[in-house]
């Protein structure tokens, strides 16, 4: 069977990568989460005091900090996904805490970030067989993917399932903090100068909002197949 580039950008929390990593996983595709790598980035630029106390971002010293920050991933037989290493260390669970949550959007905007980790997901998918999530996958780093979807849903169900998942990792959360998040994370993402979060011209829209994850999934699969079998 021919092997292809599944694309899946769309809003913040709105089960992207769950359906990404299942589609993955029964397809034997490597899949790869590239909100993940900016969430590291972000990791690396707090714990190195490169925020103004403004939040503004202490730019050249990022840019000159950028040679030193490798991010990688390794598959997690227990969770069957990939974890996220930052410099070699185990960075998973510190990168979806709110503290990145809440830093991540402005150094996604930054333009050097953007095509470093452009460039590493382009080389991550050369040899195709991979299924990628992120903002501008469709757009950008794979406009030529055979597949291409473009995922959201309202951000009330988007904050409530974020709020679900901190809650069942044991870390506290206020709904309200996470909704004025997911919020200002959508106006950030898309309004953005550079690769604003936008569907593609020929991605397949999908409002999971009334979805269970077992229909999303379903209906993944069903696209990948429509794809691969044309
Ligand atoms: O998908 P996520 O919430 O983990 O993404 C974290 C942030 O990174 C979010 O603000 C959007 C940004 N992002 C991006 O700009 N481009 C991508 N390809 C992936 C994520």
């Amino acid at each position: 069977m021919k092997k292809i580039i599944v694309a899946i950008d769309g809003h913040s929390s709105c089960g992207k990568s769950t359906m990404a990593k299942d589609l993955a996983s029964k397809i034997g595709y490597t899949y790869i989460d590239t909100g993940a790598m900016y969430r590291a980035v972000t990791l690396y630029a707090l714990r190195h005091d490169l925020f103004y106390p403004c939040g503004n971002i202490k730019l050249d010293e990022l840019e000159a900090a950028m040679p030193d920050i490798h991010i990688t991933f390794r598959f997690n037989e227990e969770t069957r996904r990939p974890d996220t290493y930052l410099n070699g260390e185990y960075v998973e669970n510190l990168i979806r805490g709110m503290e990145v949550s809440s830093h991540v959007s402005p150094i996604a905007t930054v333009g050097f970030v953007r095509e470093a980790m452009v460039a590493q997901q382009q080389e991550m998918g050369r040899a195709k067989g991979i299924v990628m999530d992120g903002r501008d996958i469709g757009t950008v780093v794979f406009p030529e993917a055979e597949l291409k979807v473009f995922v959201t849903a309202s951000a009330e169900v988007r904050a409530q399932r974020r709020y679900d998942e901190l809650m069942a990792k044991g870390q506290p959360a206020s709904f309200d903090e996470i909704l004025e998040n997911v919020k200002e994370r959508d106006r950030i993402d898309s309004s953005r100068e550079i690769s604003p979060l936008r569907q593609a011209d020929d991605a397949i829209l999908l409002d999971n909002s009334n979805l269970t994850i077992p229909q999303q999934n379903e209906w993944l699969m069903e696209q990948y197949l429509r794809v691969v079998n044309e």
